[in-house]
């Protein structure tokens, strides 16, 4: 790969060439020329037995080709210890069959029934006000208990023995949204010094990486080791270490909790069956990296949530962002993914809950159908007529047979879908020029949560800072992976690792080599500045990643709220106030950006050199409005001879098998760049808000 790059930029389209044709193994669970299958979830449980043939009727004649059963119906699956019951699962299944409908089958553990927590209160979990939690709710078990452990075996065998064979079973999702709960119950407790001692060995192993030193904060076992509960303490913050073991603990908590659901119905189900679980688009305490035992890792959607957003229709248009970065994000993990929820119309757990925009679910679709996804299903068919979630829309409406706003918005892209299947090429190939922008953004959750445990001014945001980058990368019209520190680097031309604050010297050892050989390597603000303990190596500020930007970090700054810092780079300003790196650049690195004003005025914001092959630039602020970010990308494109297009905030265009799809959060018509000769099969150009337009050159 190295060799490849190393002839130069004509080959630089050759890694993502081949790493096209190698399809991902979970690819086999979803026909290429389907495209993108396109579902709803159901509740029999829910809903009068005498009701189900008629609803699951009624969703088939939609258009809808699968749906989703269970995920909270523990209660209904098991009413009493030891007593399961699946006559009506049976039937629900049969007449879902019967329609035509293939069935994604869950595993029910969000909902543990009230009998268990009857006999056994220690299965719930405890919250940082140190309050057990109660029946009543869901996701409220502690993935450390073992009582609750034993259960979720037991259900999860029971339901694989039954379903496991059955061809009407589509595929396995585990549990719901799994979020990483944090938890204090004295299991967790208990599971917590475990997972220490296998990390360290040694008390004082821990104490250094701790820094026990500091307050006198050390142990003397681990048997003594405390959950730090973060949300009891103030300024005297605890150990940023512990706390950062902590999370670390809790995602591996829950990814052993997913594995050993994984694992019991790998035993018994068809091969032809998938595992996957529906994680939220942002997860913050739970990592889809670590569960890479299950076939592939879908996620959760609902853009309109009471945020402004991009100009005036933001609000109803969506997140110009979520949707965006989840489609990558969790294709990356296995090259496959799909939308488990995709919003179908009003919401209504946000603050404030905005229709969305008319169109506006329709472009969803789309553009997860052009960020590759081979499903989309949405939650849910029937608006609820009970419970917590009242006001939330359904593809039908409170009587449970007229199509809601947003369901119609579904059917149509599901008449639109059959249509566009007749024009699948199995060996349609991306053009080269999209091809040579591929990039990567190196993305670890460790580094997250370090970042927002020690956030150092409030206004940092570790989220908006990896979509500004993000959006840099897409407004360019590459295509973007998102990979981690084990990965290929060399397999990418471009590759951005946004505020990386936690290396190692092996790290920044396999940056160089990428560098050396011909990558691309753009590091933003915060990067190199700790180890991977989150401790300040002993060397001057960022002294681990000096050496490769060609640059010390002088010192940083973070201005007040309503403060603006200016930037200028080629004569254009950009304001900044929340992280600025003030750069000391090393003979040989140019300087593209400068502050303009504070004390530090004429000081370099951004730099970049020559190494080897290739190129590294260390974009050292955070602006405001990620302009200054979109441009130095720009500019390292042009200068590395790739032809990169500039789509506007919230344009996005992908390429998939064969199809450009483009998509519009903005509030304003865009004329997209398309190339003479092509021919558009969906929607037209001008591409105005809440469209979609699809073409094939
Ligand atoms: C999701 C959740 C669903 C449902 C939905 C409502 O986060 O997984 O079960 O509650 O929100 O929008």
């Amino acid at each position: 790969m190295i060799l490849l790059m190393a002839l130069g930029l004509a080959a630089a389209a050759a890694p993502a060439a081949l790493a096209q044709s190698r399809a991902p193994a979970a690819q086999r669970f979803f026909p290429k020329a389907d495209l993108m299958k396109i579902g709803v979830y159901y509740y029999p449980e829910q809903w009068p037995a005498s009701q189900w043939e008629r609803d699951l009727g009624k969703i088939a004649e939609l258009g809808f080709e699968f749906t989703h059963f269970g995920e909270f119906a523990w209660g209904f699956l098991e009413p009493a210890d030891g007593k399961f019951d699946f006559a009506w699962l049976d039937r629900a299944v049969d007449l879902a069959a019967r329609s035509g409908l293939k069935v994604i089958l869950c595993t029910p553990t969000p909902c543990p029934p009230a009998w268990m927590g009857e006999k056994y209160p220690e299965i719930y979990l405890v919250g940082g006000d140190g309050r057990r939690r109660e029946h009543g709710t869901r996701a409220n078990a502690s993935l450390a208990n073992d009582v609750f452990l034993k259960y979720t075996g037991r259900i999860v065998t029971e339901l694989a023995r039954r379903y496991g064979r059955d061809p009407r079973v589509w595929g396995w999702q585990l549990d719901n949204e799994p979020s990483a709960p944090v938890d204090y119950s004295p299991s967790a407790r208990q599971k917590f010094q475990a997972w220490l001692e296998r990390k360290y060995g040694t008390v004082d192993k821990m104490n250094a990486a701790w820094g026990g030193n500091f307050w006198s904060t050390k142990y003397d076992s681990f048997a003594q080791v405390l959950i730090p509960n973060e949300s009891l303490f103030g300024e005297d913050a605890l150990s940023p270490h512990a706390v950062l073991d902590f999370r670390r603990f809790t995602a591996d908590t829950q990814a052993d909790y997913l594995h050993f659901q994984r694992d019991i119905l790998r035993e018994h189900i068809l091969p032809e069956q998938w595992v996957t679980t529906n994680y939220i688009n942002v997860t913050d305490t739970a990592d889809p990296r670590r569960t890479d035992r299950l076939d592939f890792i879908s996620f959760t959607m609902y853009p309109v949530r009471g945020e402004k957003n991009l100009g005036e229709l933001g609000f109803r248009l969506g997140s110009p962002y979520r949707l965006a970065f989840a489609v990558d994000y969790y294709r990356s993990f296995k090259g496959v993914t799909g939308v488990m929820e995709l919003q179908p119309g009003q919401v209504n757990w946000a603050p404030i809950n905005p229709q969305p925009e008319p169109g506006a679910i329709r472009m969803w679709l789309w553009h997860a159908f052009g960020g590759g996804l081979s499903f989309a299903c949405t939650y849910r068919f029937r608006q609820p007529l009970y419970g917590s979630e009242l006001y939330h829309a359904g593809i039908v409406g409170p009587d449970g047979v007229t199509p809601s706003r947003g369901g119609l918005e579904f059917v149509r892209v599901i008449a639109e879908m059959k249509e566009l299947r007749k024009l699948y090429d199995p060996v349609a190939k991306m053009p080269e020029r999209v091809a040579a922008r591929r990039a990567a953004l190196l993305w670890s959750h460790d580094v997250m949560w370090d970042l927002d445990i020690h956030r150092q001014t409030a206004l940092w945001d570790t989220w908006d800072h990896r979509f500004k980058m993000m959006a840099a990368i897409k407004a360019a019209g590459a295509p973007l992976d998102y990979i981690g520190e084990d990965d290929d680097f060399a397999a990418y031309p471009f590759l951005v690792a946004p505020a990386y604050q936690l290396v190692d010297e092996a790290l920044v050892q396999k940056w160089t080599r990428y560098v050396e050989g011909g990558g691309h390597l753009v590091l933003t603000c915060r990067t190199g500045q700790k180890t991977k303990s989150g401790q300040l190596p002993e060397a001057p500020w960022a002294g681990l990643v000096a050496p490769l930007i060609g640059a010390e970090v002088e010192l940083f700054d973070n201005l007040l709220d309503d403060g603006r810092g200016l930037v200028r780079m080629k004569g254009k300003g950009y304001t900044w106030n929340r992280w600025a790196d003030v750069l000391k650049p090393l003979p040989g690195t140019e300087t593209l950006a400068v502050y303009v004003d504070q004390f530090y005025a004429g000081r370099p914001a951004v730099v970049t050199r020559k190494l080897g092959r290739g190129t590294v630039t260390y974009i050292g602020v955070d602006t405001i409005e990620g302009g200054l970010e979109r441009d130095v990308l720009r500019e390292v494109y042009a200068r590395a001879g790739v032809d990169a297009e500039n789509y506007p905030p919230g344009v996005y265009v992908e390429w998939r098998d064969g199809f450009f799809v483009g998509v519009n959060y903005s509030s304003r018509p865009f004329a997209v760049p398309v190339k003479p000769g092509s021919k558009v099969v969906l929607g037209s150009n001008p591409l105005c808000p809440a469209n979609v337009l699809i073409w094939r050159e």
